[in-house]
């Protein structure tokens, strides 16, 4: 091509008239070399290389931001849902282990990662890497606004009022020990009550169960039923003028058990108690509004939502926010330091000491945009219709126990085989490519209430699919019938 022409601004000027018209087959060739070798397939061409990218992305924040829409890649902007397209956007799926096929049924230890969050990390690696917020030089202020960008797009995802009210974390652990060590450290007195669930996951007790005895505090668990449902008569009579923090998981990830949260969040209110919504087991699932729930605090992980791990969210509405104390003290956190005394920042940088997380909070960021194009009611109603579905089969199979039954579930079912150990049962299966989580879940006291210390547990995502579900009964049939013949 000839070298006065000024490719990146003919280029600009294409992107900004190009909205929302897809791309035509004869500008393939008028931006992009021979070297980069597209193709003449368009969906190739909507998902750049990440070479391509590289190269021009330095000083083209727009176009770089078209890129990352772009590298959505064609299968998620497909107005029809459909598994079997939507799981080519995560390379992990196509790989054998053990000579059979991958089958990922441990969503809810882990989601896997679209491509677009790959080369999305790989690109601010190349690109942008920066710290943040502390120079005045190009990178840092690209590092700073793609940061930023994430926490508006987090924002956006769950319907805070303002970014300000997000808070980057490394997951749901860290999130809930921020708000034991900042709210519970600076409110909780002696005698008074925290409520959690019988359902939660560890993250939602040990933290509370520590800062109770540190505090001289009471930790009150809300009882479960024979199906897995929280008892709401029993929730109702814990909450007391006492009660001064209620801290409950939105869905239980042993039975999938979804927790009605919005009812119990407005009875805790009429105690003036504070809301911690453990949301861990639920973005990725269902829609969330942190408003139209009410919620004092709504804290997820990333790696649960198609995101890298190490990245996680503490929502926290902005006027409690702005009376808590930080947690950690280092840099990023400070307005003021002098060597007697030092001033703090507003939230959410209060909250965030030392160099954070960038890249893999714009990986998060990418995620979520991920989860929008694919969208939240296809998944929700897939899911469903997908889970349903494992039930009803693995119901079909003599001498497996399906462990909770709750009124409503998402995405997890729990099962013990009659005979077979647990942890036997998930390592047998593995020889069958299937990977499904054996153990306790990190939720012993729901398992206990069901006498049981592990259970089989299959998670779904939407990427999983009914022939995935037909190979799982297969190979539970397989592992029974020929379990003597592995361990004789
Ligand atoms: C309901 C629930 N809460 C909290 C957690 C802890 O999440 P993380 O390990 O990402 O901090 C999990 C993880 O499995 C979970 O399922």
């Amino acid at each position: 091509m000839d070298d006065d022409i000024n490719l990146e601004s003919v280029y600009a000027s294409f992107v900004s008239l190009q909205k929302d018209i897809p791309f035509l087959e004869e500008f393939k060739g008028f931006y992009f070399s021979e070297q980069e070798n597209i193709g003449s397939d368009i969906s190739s061409f909507n998902k750049p290389s990440y070479a391509t990218r590289k190269d021009h992305s330095a000083d083209k924040l727009k176009i770089s931001a078209f890129f990352d829409e772009g590298a959505l890649s064609e299968t998620v902007t497909k107005e029809v849902f459909s598994p079997e397209v939507v799981r080519r956007d995560f390379p992990i799926l196509n790989q054998k282990v053990n000579g059979r096929q991958l089958i990922w049924f441990d969503n809810a230890a882990t989601t896997q990662k679209p491509q677009a969050v790959i080369d999305e990390i790989a690109r601010f690696y190349a690109n942008d890497n920066s710290n943040i917020h502390r120079a005045a030089h190009t990178l840092a202020e690209r590092s700073t606004d793609a940061y930023e960008g994430a926490r508006n797009k987090v924002r956006e995802f769950i319907h805070a009022s303002s970014a300000d009210e997000i808070i980057f974390v490394r997951g749901t652990t860290e999130g809930i020990n921020l708000i034991t060590q900042t709210y519970g450290r600076k409110y909780i007195r002696q005698g008074d009550e925290i409520i959690v669930s019988t359902l939660d996951h560890h993250a939602n007790i040990v933290p509370w169960q520590q800062l109770a005895k540190e505090k001289d505090a009471k930790l009150l668990a809300i009882p479960v039923d024979g199906k897995g449902d929280v008892i709401m008569e029993e929730y109702e009579r814990l909450l007391s003028p006492r009660t001064k923090v209620v801290s409950i998981g939105h869905v239980n990830n042993t039975f999938g058990t979804v927790s009605p949260v919005k009812t119990m969040i407005d009875r805790a209110k009429q105690y003036n108690a504070r809301v911690v919504i453990d949301g861990a087991q639920s973005v990725a699932h269902t829609k969330v509004d942190v408003q139209s729930l009410g919620c004092d605090f709504f804290v997820f992980s990333g790696h649960k939502i198609y995101a890298p791990n190490g990245i996680g969210v503490v929502y926290g509405k902005k006027e409690l926010l702005d009376i808590l104390p930080p947690w950690q003290g280092g840099g990023n956190m400070i307005k003021d330091v002098t060597l007697e005394e030092t001033q703090f920042n507003a939230a959410p940088a209060r909250f965030e000491a030392g160099t954070p997380n960038v890249a893999d909070a714009v990986g998060l960021g990418v995620a979520l945009d991920y989860v929008r194009k694919v969208g939240l009611e296809n998944i929700e109603k897939y899911e469903h219709e997908l889970t349903e579905y494992a039930r009803s089969r693995l119901s079909e199979i003599s001498g497996l126990h399906i462990i909770g039954h709750p009124k409503e579930r998402i995405s997890v079912i729990s099962f013990i085989l009659d005979g077979i150990p647990t942890v036997k049962a998930g390592q047998l299966l593995n020889k069958e490519g299937i990977a499904v989580r054996a153990g306790h879940h990190c939720a012993q006291p729901s398992l206990r209430r069901f006498g049981l210390e592990a259970t089989i547990r299959p998670s779904f995502s939407f990427y999983n699919t009914k022939a995935e579900v037909d190979s799982l009964v297969a190979a539970i049939l397989t592992v029974q019938a020929n379990y003597k013949d592995f361990y004789i």
